[in-house]
């Protein structure tokens, strides 16, 4: 058994992996692929006998890091593995004060006994059509937006998570006033953070069957939206390793994925 940094060709076997173990369908580009290709984030395949078996990665964002898309294909699990995984995409972020992560029924208990600390659930649906009630003026996201658009996204998160921010501007759409601005990632998500007016008015408008949302329980006001416009499937917990990060789950309105909030 080998753990190593994926190459271009171990993407689609690991996206592969993936997709049957989170049970949805993963296509180029994920997230995972974005962070497999930037230098703060990796991606690392477990091979056996020249199969991938397992995935995970991890990405930093400044002083925090973030591990997802630890998956272990059925016919290999419960020998170790995961908890190696684990272990590799740890020790790939360096020195972080934070790592967090986003824990499957699955994944928990094999974050607790590497001292990870539940933080809270998101909770997640699957979502149904728009319900555009423009009570709030939208606008497309400019070139010269670029730094408010950054700075929003820190104070809701307390991370300085530009090399997602800056994959997903174009398309991306705000308030008028940039007081909350929905995100495009290349793939399938909508990640929305900022004050509760215009947050509302953007998720209830871009929402698109299909999409998978998910939102800290700590923002009721999202959660009630989103049971109004869509089917909740299984929570995730947040899990955080280190102090606690200065963040404002009512400013999150949506993830871009199931790895980083
Ligand atoms: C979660 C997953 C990666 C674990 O892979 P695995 O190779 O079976 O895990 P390991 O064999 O390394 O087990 C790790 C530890 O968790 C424990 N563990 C694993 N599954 C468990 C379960 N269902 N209940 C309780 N403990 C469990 C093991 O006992 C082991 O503890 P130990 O190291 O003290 O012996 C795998 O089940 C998987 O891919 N699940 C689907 C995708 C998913 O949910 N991933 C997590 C995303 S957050």
């Amino acid at each position: 058994m080998t753990i190593r940094r994926a190459a271009a060709d171990d993407i689609e076997p690991a996206l592969a992996v993936m997709s049957e173990a989170f049970g949805i369908e993963l296509r180029a580009p994920t997230v995972h692929t974005l962070v497999a290709s930037s230098p703060d984030g990796t991606l690392l395949v477990a091979e056996e006998d020249g199969v991938v078996v397992g995935t995970a990665a991890s990405v930093t964002f400044g002083p925090s890091g973030w591990l997802g898309g630890i998956t272990v294909a059925p016919s290999a699990r419960g020998r170790g593995l995961g908890r190696a995984l684990t272990e590799a995409a740890i020790d790939a972020l360096g020195e972080r004060e934070t790592v967090l992560l986003l824990a499957s029924t699955l994944g928990r208990p094999l974050y607790e006994k590497l001292g990870f600390e539940p933080e809270g659930l998101y909770r997640v649906f699957s979502s149904g059509a728009a319900r555009p009630e423009k009570t709030v003026e939208l606008r497309d996201v400019r070139e010269e937006d670029r730094e408010a658009v950054l700075a929003l996204d820190r104070s809701a998160t307390g991370e300085d998570r530009s090399l997602a921010v800056l994959a997903s501007l174009e398309g991306a759409v705000a308030t008028s006033d940039l007081s909350a601005v929905a995100l495009r990632p290349p793939w399938g998500a909508l990640p929305i953070v900022g004050d509760p007016a215009g947050a509302t008015t953007l998720l209830a408008s871009l929402i698109r069957p299909g999409l998978r949302v998910a939102v800290p329980e700590g923002n009721r006001a999202a959660v009630q939206l989103l049971q109004l416009l869509g089917r909740e499937v299984e929570p995730v917990t947040r899990m955080r390793r280190g102090p606690a990060l200065d963040w404002h789950p009512e400013r999150v309105w949506g993830v871009f994925s199931l790895f980083f909030g």
